[in-house]
């Protein structure tokens, strides 16, 4: 019954290689002159539609289930959990950037590229630490009757751009992540 677990875990393969797909966009350019911003927006609006609103959540029902019922790793599973709330926002933010820079909006292109990598980073960086420090001790201490009370509470949201079915706004961003 580690379903969910492993569903998380999945959800980060998918999101390590949207991130990919976005490091390689960013590391194209030597000026960010030439960064393909419709494809980043597609990704970036994926952010917000999947792991804002879906991802995180979910993650949200299981760490605060194992905070209620174990001890270990609190600080830790605080801070990502403070993390989610604060990451759409970042997310909204960039959207916005993208949105202004594809109407010619007078801005700073450098501002966005500089926004975008911090974006990227903290990204992985909130992924890494839930895979090296979280989901293993998840994985230990929760057992069978745990997950079954968490999955109960839990509505199953398809992903999509990663999920069997995608959406007609990413046809265009799977090719080029998956291509
Ligand atoms: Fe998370
Ligand atoms: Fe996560």
């Amino acid at each position: 019954m580690k379903n969910i677990l492993n569903k998380l875990h999945n959800d980060h393969i998918n999101f390590s290689k949207l991130l990919a797909f976005l490091e390689k966009q960013y590391h194209l350019l030597e000026d960010c002159e030439r960064l393909e911003l419709s494809s980043v927006l597609d990704a970036i609006k994926y952010m917000k539609e999947y792991p804002d609103y879906v991802h995180h959540p979910l993650e949200n029902a299981v760490f605060k289930y194992y905070l209620d019922h174990y001890e270990g790793a609190h600080e830790k599973i605080t801070e990502l959990l403070h993390e989610h709330e604060e990451m759409p926002l970042l997310t909204i933010k960039l959207i916005d950037m993208l949105q202004g820079a594809l109407a010619d909006v007078p801005q700073s292109r450098a501002e966005l590229c500089t926004y975008l990598d911090e974006y990227i980073s903290i990204q992985k960086e909130h992924m890494n630490e839930e895979e090296v420090h979280v989901y293993p001790i998840l994985s230990s201490k929760l057992d069978e009757n745990d997950w079954k009370k968490i999955d109960h509470e839990l509505a199953d949201v398809e992903d999509p751009l990663f999920g069997e079915k995608v959406e007609k706004s990413y046809q265009g961003l799977i090719q080029q992540i998956v291509g």
